[in-house]
């Protein structure tokens, strides 16, 4: 048995840089046809130039595949119209996190104050910039998503000719606000289909499912489930995959993030084939991003097969998710 995925995208991926973007890009960019990638660097992404040489040099690491790079700037609220006008030209989206709430986001913003934030929101729904947006609070690590919410709906009904992009969402609330506005939308990645505080925490630690915002409870990934594998024409995936070295997973003080890329595709098959509804996987790996987005992607055929996919341990010193374990998927052939 086979299924045919066309121009699959991630649309939220961390690719890193030097020897690790050298690792991981070409993992993802063999099954996808192009990626949002995250500015989240050390230093993060803030200029033209900074953003352009990156693009170049992911370019560069990915040039065996057919693979588009989407680019994303670092949300800063003292921008200029000038400045976005042109940025606006190389960038897809801005990515929005609040300061110090996960990997690398210190430079962040310190308030999700309206005013402090319409400037900059007033330039990008004039330029039909999308601004993705980390949604959490500094509050209870169980909550911080749930408290978000309020602010969401700040941003949507403040801003209504603004696409909102709520990334990585893991609760109920978030799901339930996808209805309400008509520019909120979502990414959701694959972990948090898939599991439960209870797989990171709830038996021995599992630093590797460790990530942010935390996987969270049944009743949720139900919620983030029912929309993914009814192809909720605002949801998309986005892996969220986010790799960091054994040394700074296996360790005391373990950095969030689970890194999926090289199985996303596998275990997203063997999960929509689960519930009978592979027919659905298009639309949420790649229709639903390319009219959210307005965004027409390279052309790729991916074609899975329903054949056993033993995943490595590691890939170089980076451990994925399901390593060493089988998937009742995987991919046949790339075209
Ligand atoms: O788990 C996460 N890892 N969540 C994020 O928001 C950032 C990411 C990273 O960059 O490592
Ligand atoms: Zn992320």
């Amino acid at each position: 048995m086979t299924h045919t995925l066309f121009s699959p995208l991630d649309m939220h991926l961390h690719l890193r840089d030097e020897k690790m973007l050298e690792t991981v890009a070409p993992l993802t960019a063999f099954s996808f046809a192009g990626a949002l990638v995250m500015p989240n660097l050390v230093p993060p992404i803030t200029t033209i130039e900074a953003l352009l040489a990156y693009k170049s040099r992911i370019l560069e690491a990915t040039k065996d595949d057919t693979f588009e790079p989407l680019m994303t700037l670092f949300f800063r609220s003292d921008y200029t119209r000038e400045f976005l006008e042109k940025a606006s030209l190389h960038v897809t989206a801005l990515k929005l996190y609040p300061s110090g709430i996960t990997t690398n986001s210190e430079g962040g913003v310190a308030s999700m104050d309206i005013e402090v934030l319409r400037p900059v929101f007033e330039v990008m729904s004039d330029l039909g910039l999308v601004l993705c947006v980390h949604g959490e609070t500094n509050g209870f690590v169980m909550d911080r998503e749930k408290e978000f919410a309020s602010i969401y709906e700040s941003f949507a009904s403040a801003f209504p000719r603004l696409k909102i992009v709520m990334e990585h969402i893991t609760t109920k609330e978030s799901v339930a606000l996808l209805d309400k506005y008509d520019n909120l939308y979502a990414t959701i990645t694959l972990h948090h289909l898939l599991i439960t505080l209870d797989d990171v925490a709830g038996g021995m630690l599992k630093p590797h499912l460790f990530c942010k915002p935390i996987a969270k409870r049944e009743e949720d990934k139900e919620a983030l489930l029912h929309v993914s594998l009814n192809a909720h024409p605002k949801v998309m995936f986005g892996s969220d995959s986010a790799p960091h070295p054994i040394s700074k997973k296996e360790c005391c003080g373990c950095a969030a993030g689970v890194f999926t890329a090289p199985v996303a595709l596998p275990a997203l098959a063997q999960l929509f084939d689960k519930h009978h509804v592979l027919a659905n996987l298009q639309a949420f790996v790649s229709d639903n991003a390319q009219k959210i987005y307005n965004y027409a992607p390279l052309k790729k055929e991916v074609i899975l097969e329903k054949n056993p996919f033993l995943v490595p341990q590691s890939y170089s010193d980076v451990v994925p998710m399901f390593a060493g374990e089988s998937l009742t998927w995987s991919i046949k052939d790339v075209l």
